[in-house]
C-alpha cells in the first residue's frame, strides 16, 4: 500500500490547482449570482484534458489514471462546484459507459468528441416517477425497422440544456422489468429530443439541468449501446464510476469551506485573540480537516480498485455518502465559524453551504448509498 502521489499526479494537481485559482474562482461567485452556464471555462478545460480525463488518447482523451480525475475534480470543484459537476458528468457518466461498452465504431464516432471537449454530453436515466427507483422508468423505446422509437420524458438532467450527445436509459421490453432496460447513444440536437426550460436549484447554479422530452425520436440500431436488455447494468456500472467524481466534488466543496473558514479564523478576532485560539473554533477546524481527509482516503480507494479494473460497486458508494455528508457538515460549520459574515453572499462560505447539499441526492441519494452498502454486508455474510 502506497500513500504518495506519482510525480505525475502531483504535476497534475499543481497545474490545475493553478488554473482553478487563477481562472474559475475569480468567476465562482458571478457563475452563482446569475446562474450562468461557465461556457469559457468548460472550453478551457477541454484545452487542458480535463473533459475525457480517463479516456486513451487514441480516442481523443487524456490518458489520466483514475486517482488523477479524483485530483482534478477535487481542485475544479473547490473553486466552483458547477464547473466541477458539468466535469464530472461529461467524464464519468457520458464517457465512461461509451468507453466500457462501446464498440470500436461508436467509440470513434461518439467518444472521441466528448473526450477532446468539442462536445458535451448527458446522462439520462432520472424520470419524474423514476429516481432512486431507476427500474421503474417508463420511457419505451418500441422496435421498427432499423432501429428503434422513442417516447418519454427524463427528469433533472444535468448539462441537459447544452448536451449534444446523450447517455439513455429506456425500455426496450416492459414485461421484463430492469432486464428489459437497454441503452441508447442520443444526438441531443435530433428531431424529436427536446429540452424543457432548465431548473431553477438551490445550488451548483452555474450547472444547468432540465427536463428532456422525446416524441417519436428514431435512434438506428448502430446507436445501442450494450446488448438489448442490458440496460440497467450499463447504469449501475456508469454509476459505480459516477459516484466516486461525485464524491470528489464533494471533497472540493469541503476544501473550498474548509480553507475559507480556516483563514477567516486566523484573522478574525474576539476576546482579544484571532478566534482560531478559542479551543471551540479550533476544535471544529480540527475536525473539519480529519473528517475531509477520511472522505479523501475512501475516495481514493475506490478510485485505486477503479483504475485496478476490480469491482468497486460498495467502495464507491461509502466514499460518495461520506464525501457528500462531511461536505455538508464541513460547509455548515464554515458558515458558523463566519458568523455573520457566513450568511451574507460577499463570502464563498454561503455559496459551498447551498452547493454542499445537491452531494447528498444525485447519482443516488444518502438512503440509496445505504441500500447498496447494507445489500454488500448481507452478501457477504450469506456467502
Ligand atoms: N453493477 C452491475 N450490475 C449491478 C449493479 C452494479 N453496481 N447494481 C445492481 N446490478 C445488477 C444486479 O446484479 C441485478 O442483476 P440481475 O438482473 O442479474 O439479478 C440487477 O442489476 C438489479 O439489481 P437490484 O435488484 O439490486 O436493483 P434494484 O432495482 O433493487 O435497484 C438500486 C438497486 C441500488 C436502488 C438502484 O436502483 C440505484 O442505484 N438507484 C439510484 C439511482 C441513481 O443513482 N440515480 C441517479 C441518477 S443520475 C444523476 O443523478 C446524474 C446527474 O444529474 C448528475
Amino acid at each position: 500500500m502506497q500513500f504518495a502521489f506519482t510525480d505525475d499526479q502531483l504535476a497534475l494537481q499543481k497545474t490545475v490547482r493553478e488554473f482553478a485559482e487563477r481562472r474559475v474562482k475569480p468567476l465562482a461567485h458571478e457563475i452563482d449570482k446569475k446562474a450562468r452556464y461557465p461556457q469559457e471555462l468548460v472550453a478551457e478545460m477541454a484545452e487542458l484534458g480535463l473533459m475525457g480525463m480517463e479516456v486513451d488518447v487514441d480516442y481523443g482523451g487524456s490518458g489520466f489514471d483514475a486517482i488523477s480525475y479524483v485530483i482534478a475534480m477535487e481542485e475544479i470543484s473547490a473553486a466552483c462546484a458547477s464547473t466541477g459537476v458539468i466535469m464530472s458528468v461529461n467524464n464519468s457518466l457520458v464517457c465512461h459507459p461509451l468507453k466500457t461498452f462501446g464498440s470500436d465504431a461508436q467509440k470513434k464516432e461518439w467518444l472521441t468528441p466528448l473526450a477532446m471537449g468539442e462536445k458535451l454530453g448527458c446522462f439520462m436515466l432520472s424520470e419524474p416517477e423514476a429516481g432512486s427507483d431507476a427500474a421503474a422508468q417508463r420511457t419505451v423505446a418500441e422496435r421498427v425497422d432499423g432501429g428503434y422509437v422513442i417516447n418519454g420524458v427524463k427528469n433533472w438532467i444535468t448539462n441537459g440544456p447544452q448536451a449534444d450527445i446523450g447517455i439513455l436509459q429506456c425500455m426496450t421490453d416492459k414485461s421484463k422489468g430492469h432486464r428489459g432496460i437497454s441503452t441508447f447513444i442520443i444526438d441531443m440536437k435530433d428531431k424529436g429530443v427536446e429540452a424543457g426550460p432548465k431548473d431553477d436549484k438551490l445550488g451548483i447554479r452555474g450547472s444547468h439541468s432540465c427536463q428532456i422530452f422525446f416524441t417519436d425520436h428514431f435512434v438506428p440500431d448502430a446507436r445501442m449501446l450494450g446488448s438489448e436488455g442490458s440496460g440497467f447494468k450499463v447504469a449501475m456500472s456508469t454509476l459505480d464510476a459516477g459516484r466516486i467524481g461525485i464524491a470528489a466534488q464533494a471533497l472540493g466543496i469541503g476544501k473550498g469551506a474548509f480553507e475559507a473558514a480556516a483563514r477567516y479564523a486566523g484573522d478574525r478576532k474576539t476576546f482579544g485573540k484571532p478566534i482560531i485560539q478559542h479551543q471551540a473554533i479550533g476544535f471544529m477546524l480540527a475536525d473539519m480537516e480529519t473528517e475531509l481527509d477520511a472522505a479523501r482516503l475512501l475516495t481514493y480507494r475506490a478510485a485505486d480498485l477503479k483504475q485496478r479494473g476490480e469491482r468497486h460497486t460498495k467502495e464507491s458508494a461509502m466514499c460518495k455518502l461520506m464525501a457528500s455528508e462531511v461536505a455538508n457538515k464541513v460547509a455548515k460549520d464554515a458558515v458558523q465559524i463566519f458568523g455573520g459574515n457566513g450568511y451574507v453572499t460577499e463570502y464563498p462560505v454561503e455559496r459551498a453551504f447551498r452547493d454542499a447539499k445537491i452531494t447528498e441526492i444525485y447519482e443516488g441519494t444518502s438512503e440509496i448509498q445505504r441500500v447498496v452498502i447494507a445489500a454488500s454486508i448481507l452478501k457477504s455474510i450469506s456467502t
